[in-house]
Formats: structure tokens, sequence, C-alpha cells
């Protein structure tokens, strides 16, 4: 079955958009599923650098359907900012190939707000998001107080029910947060012209992706965010309010349970994390800091600096099984060319107990300690290598170290940021 679906095995920002984009040269249909513009996905062709944040990452490749699933919550205001970005670059014609779901809800004005004033509430315990109002958009889903794609084609029903979420909004705004009210033409003005700019794009995607399945067509789920942040199998509290595991991406696409999928984790070859909450094998002395500087570890959303540590593989074998993983891809490898030592975290220390599982109390995560399994680095750069075999003893070690430990194969290495920085072990389609 040609369909992949592409999930990030740690904590976010494993390098999904280069990967997608890398695979979409032999896909037909990409499909976003899930989150919104918290993700931040970088391609970089020829030296040109591209970050999408919902459009997704298979759009540069021509023919290629783009889809923005049911399960996403979308910004009009960010959608249009792609989407002009597009424009402004020589992607015009691409914008014909974007497709949005009409059951996408929408993110509102109010959504950002409530998205401040929740973390501001929480003063210490504050979950770091990245303030574009998704917590709250996934709330008013779940709530069913949710404003969708396909309520911009009805101008008097989304007046409507603009008005009465926006009361109760606004009564939430004035009596508990003591602050101003938002003004309802104001908001309504912003969306009648939100409709004029998107209707174009909104259509009933699901035959065109079931067709797509039908005939056979090469098909790839771009998951957004990563196995740790998932609302139920993550760190929670510290996780986003979507679903990143490849479960909830073929919910989110609109998929049943299809057999013989392949599921594909992309993986950092050390791992990071923005935002608060646990994260074991972080390293908050000068190799968290070299790994931040080599690796360019600042948020593509926020440009927040990003915790870095050694790569964490209790975690790993964790997002194998949740994800049911078929294979593997390594990104960044370059990155750690230069270390004489490299560590990989096989186990938890918690308290005097040895565990190869991820605790679920909060106190556990917080005294885990890694324990690691020492190999060898190595000297040279890496980032002209194409095939695996040319590539140091040291690193290849690495990479059969950690299929021996997952039992699933690396498929892809990838060596740098542009499109053609890309080892190919075993191809996808
Ligand atoms: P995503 O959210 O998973 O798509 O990842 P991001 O785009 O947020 O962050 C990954 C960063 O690493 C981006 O700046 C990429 O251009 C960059 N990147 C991806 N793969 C490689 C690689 O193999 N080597 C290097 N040096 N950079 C990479
Ligand atoms: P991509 O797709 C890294 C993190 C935030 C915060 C938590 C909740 O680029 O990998 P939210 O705004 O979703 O309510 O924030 O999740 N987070 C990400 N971290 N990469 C992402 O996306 C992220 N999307 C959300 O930093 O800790
Ligand atoms: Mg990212």
């Amino acid at each position: 079955m040609p369909l992949a679906i592409i999930s990030g095995t740690h904590w976010g920002d494993e390098g999904k958009g280069k990967i997608v984009d890398f695979i979409s040269q032999k896909a037909n249909m990409v499909i976003r599923a899930q989150g919104g513009s918290n993700a931040g996905h970088t391609v970089v062709v020829d030296t040109k650098k591209y970050v999408f944040h919902l459009i997704p990452s298979g759009i540069l490749h021509p023919n290629i359907k783009c889809i923005l699933g049911d399960g996403m919550v979308i910004d009009p205001a960010d959608l249009l900012q792609e989407i002009q970005f597009l424009r402004e670059n020589g992607w015009e014609d691409s914008l014909q190939r974007l497709f949005i779901s009409e059951k996408a809800h929408l993110v509102m004005p109010y959504h950002r707000l409530f998205d401040q004033l929740q973390e501001s509430f929480r003063q210490n315990s504050r979950i770091g998001t990245t303030g574009r109002g998704i917590g709250p958009a996934y709330e008013d889903k779940v709530s069913r107080w949710g404003i969708r794609a396909v309520d911009l084609f009805n101008m008097d029903s989304l007046k409507a029910k603009l008005q009465l979420v926006l009361n109760y909004k606004n009564i939430l705004l004035e009596k508990v947060f003591e602050k101003p009210p938002l003004s309802f033409e104001k908001i309504f003005e912003q969306f009648e012209n939100y409709s004029e700019q998107l209707k174009p794009y909104i259509v009933h995607v699901l035959p065109i992706i079931h067709d797509a399945l039908a005939t056979n067509q090469n098909i790839i789920i771009e998951g957004a965010q990563g196995t740790m942040l998932d609302l139920d199998h993550g760190t929670y509290p510290y996780v986003t309010s979507s679903h990143p595991v490849a479960a909830g991406s073929l919910l989110g696409a609109g998929l049943g349970p299809l057999s013989d999928i392949q599921s594909i984790g992309i993986c950092k070859a050390y791992t990071s994390r923005v935002g608060e909450g646990p994260f074991p094998t972080e390293c908050l002395d000068h190799t968290g800091e070299a790994l931040r500087e080599r690796g360019g570890e600042y948020g593509s959303t926020t440009g927040r600096p990003r915790r870095c540590g050694w790569l964490d593989g209790v975690v790993l074998k964790y997002a194998v099984q949740i994800n049911a993983l078929t294979s593997l891809v390594i990104t960044k490898l370059d990155v750690l060319g230069g270390f004489s030592k490299i560590y990989f975290c096989t186990h938890y220390r918690i308290g005097n107990r040895i565990s190869s599982e991820l605790p679920i109390q909060p106190y556990d995560w917080k005294i885990a300690q890694p324990v690691y399994q020492e190999l060898e680095g190595w000297e040279s750069d890496i980032s002209n290598i194409q095939y695996y075999n040319d590539l140091p003893r040291a690193t290849r070690d690495y990479i059969e170290f950690i299929e021996d430990f997952i039992e699933i194969p690396v498929a892809i290495l990838s060596v740098g940021q542009d499109r053609k920085s890309t080892i190919v072990r075993k191809e996808i389609f």
C-alpha cells in the first residue's frame, strides 16, 4: 500500500519537513492531518529556505496535491501569509494543488489571546506553548464552540455562531481575566475578508483522498509535532492538544486502520525539545550548547532556543511501539561530526531502579537519569557523502547500533539541510 505516515519520534523538530519534501519527489499527495501553525517545517532547496507552518511540505513538487486535513486547526491569517509567500516566490501555480478540508477548525483571534492569558495564569506551571492559539482552538472543538472552514460559506450562519461564542468569550475576558472585550464587528469583518480569499481552496477532501487511494497513488501523511507531544501518549501535561502519533494521522486524514501502511519515524541523531516539561537526556552544559549551535537549534516557529541533549533511546523505542514504525529516518547526522564520543541513552535510572520504560508519575519523570551507551565519534565532515558505505566506520556503527536497539531498519539518513544531502538505504516509494 503506497501510504506513508511520517511521525516525529521525540518532541518535534526532528526534520520532518525536510524528509517529507525529499520523499515527495515520488509522491502524488501530501496530507497534514493534525496541529496547526504551531508546526514549523523547514525545507531547503538549492540554498533557498522555506518554513511551512500549515501548508504541507510537498508543495514544492509539481503535480502533488497538498491537503490541509480534517483534524487540523487553521489560522486563516497565518495561512494567507503562507499563500502570499508562495505567490511572491514564484509558486503561484502550486496554489491550484492546495485543498483545505471543510471540516478543519479555524483558529480565531480569541484563541491566540486565551493561549497567552492561560499561559500567564499558570505562572510557574506554564506549558511553554507556541502562542498560536492551538490549545484553545482544540478546546473549542471538543466543547463544540468551534468554527470550521465550512462556516466560511454561509455568512449569516457564521454571524450567529460568532455572536454566541464571542458573547461567552467576552464574559470570560471581562469577568475572569479582567480584560477588555473583543469587538464582534471587527472579527466578523476580518472573517468576511478571509472567507473571500479562502473559499476557492475549501472543499470536501475525502473523495480526493479516497480516489488517490483507490488508484494506488503514493500518499504521505505529514505528522506535525512529535510522539512525546501527543495529548494522550506524550509527557502530559507538557504536550500539544492534538495527536501527532500515527493513529492520529489516520484519524485526522479521514482514514481507517488500513493494512500495509508504512509508518516512518523521523528521529534526529540527538534530541531536542522546545517549551517546558521533562527531558531526561537534556545536556545543560557545553555539550547542549554545542549541539544547539552546530545544529542551529532555534525554533522555526517562535525562534526560541531549543533544549538539546543526546539521543533518547527509551523514548525512541516507545515511539517505535506506539506508532508501529516500520522504518526510521535519522536526520542531522552531520551535526554530530567532531564529537570524540557519542552517547545514546538506553535506559533510565529512576531512584535505585533501572528502567527501559517511560515513567508515568510526574515525579519519576523529574528524577529520571539517563543511562548511556558510549560510542566512538567521528571527526570528518560527512555532509557531502551520498552513499552509506562512504560514511566513516564510526558513523555506520552508530546507525547500526540504533538499528539493533530498536529492531527496525534505518531507511534514510540526512546529512545536511538541503534536499540533496540525503542518503537512501531503502526507497520509500
Ligand atoms: P520539523 O519541524 O520536524 O520539520 O523540523 P524543523 O524544520 O523545525 O527543524 C529541523 C531543522 O534542521 C531545520 O532547520 C532543517 O533545515 C534542519 N535540518 C534537517 N535535516 C538536517 C540535516 O540532516 N542536517 C542539518 N545540519 N540540518 C538539518
Ligand atoms: P513541529 O511540527 C516542537 C510544543 C511547544 C510546547 C507544546 C505545546 O515543528 O515539530 P502548543 O503551541 O502546541 O500548544 O504548545 O508543544 N510544540 C512544538 N515543539 N515542534 C513543534 O512542531 C511543536 N508544536 C508544538 O513548544 O512545548
Ligand atoms: Mg519544527
